[in-house]
């Protein structure tokens, strides 16, 4: 059975009007990184992130998956292959969309995490930075992203699955945050084909060995109907 890595980024949900980091409407025009997504930012000002994280868990609910997630849940409920979803998205749109196999290696919106003792649980639809953690008791109460400067989740794992993979495919990212824009050079060096789904190339579009550019909800589901035919 072919083993398929998909890494996705905020491209795949664009369509469903949840808004890119790095395009000209983007958030980070919006809002400074370093206020907003690290663990300094969180340090100065936590009611202003938990504002911000609200917002992008509002926008995530009322959201609805689309065409490009419900291909990639078609391609893995097919059972032909073996899929893996790596997704930097905070959103939940894969998962509601029908995938089963998903990484979110940049955490989620739907976690609570407590900065003091790690212990999580669900999100609340509104998180207050005061909220104390069901489990200590500190006041230290933060969403269950990755920031800038952590380490992203699961990174053992998914470099493992990248060297036994027989096709790498990286949907929807701009390809300018580490370690995922990593993955196609390391995906290169295993000698595991890589195509690009995009809609423009990425940073790193020429390190890919195909890529395809459009909008996800039309080249993700054309790619799909190729691979199960
Ligand atoms: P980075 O590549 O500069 O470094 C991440 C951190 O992990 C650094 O401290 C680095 O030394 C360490 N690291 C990297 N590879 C490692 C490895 N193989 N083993 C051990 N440590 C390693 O990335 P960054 O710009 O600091 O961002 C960190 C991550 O947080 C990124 O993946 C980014 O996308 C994510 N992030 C998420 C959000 C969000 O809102 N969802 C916002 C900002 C950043
Ligand atoms: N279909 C396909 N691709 C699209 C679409 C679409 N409809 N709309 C936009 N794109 C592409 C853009 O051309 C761009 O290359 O999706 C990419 C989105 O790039 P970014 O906004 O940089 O988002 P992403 O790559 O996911 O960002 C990575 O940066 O700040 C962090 O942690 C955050 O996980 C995020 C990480």
């Amino acid at each position: 059975m072919a083993k398929i890595v998909i890494l996705t980024g905020a491209g795949i949900s664009a369509e469903s009007g949840i808004r890119t980091f790095r395009a000209s409407d983007g958030l980070w025009e919006e809002h400074r990184i370093e206020e907003v997504a690290t663990p300094e930012g969180w340090s100065r000002d936590p009611a202003l992130v938990a504002r911000f994280y609200n917002a992008r868990r509002a926008a995530a609910a009322a959201a609805a998956p689309n065409a490009a997630h419900r291909a990639l849940a078609a391609l893995e409920a097919d059972g032909r292959h073996e899929v893996l979803v790596v997704t930097q998205n905070v959103d939940d749109l894969h998962e509601r969309g029908g995938s089963r196999n998903v990484i979110h290696m940049h955490g989620t919106l739907t976690g609570a995490l407590c900065h003091a003792c790690a212990h999580r649980w669900p999100a609340p639809p509104e998180m207050a930075p005061n909220d104390p953690c069901p489990a200590c008791g500190a006041r230290a109460t933060r969403p269950d992203i990755v920031w800038f400067g952590e380490m992203p989740y699961r990174m053992e794992e998914i470099w493992e699955a990248l060297r036994a993979a027989d096709l790498f495919v990286s949907i929807g990212t701009s390809g300018n945050v580490y370690p995922a824009a990593g993955f196609v050079a390391d995906a290169g060096h295993a000698g595991v084909p890589t195509l690009e789904l995009n809609l423009e190339p990425s940073a790193g579009t020429r390190l890919f060995d195909a890529a395809r550019h459009g909008p996800a909800t039309e080249v993700v589901p054309a790619w799909v109907r190729e691979m199960l035919a």
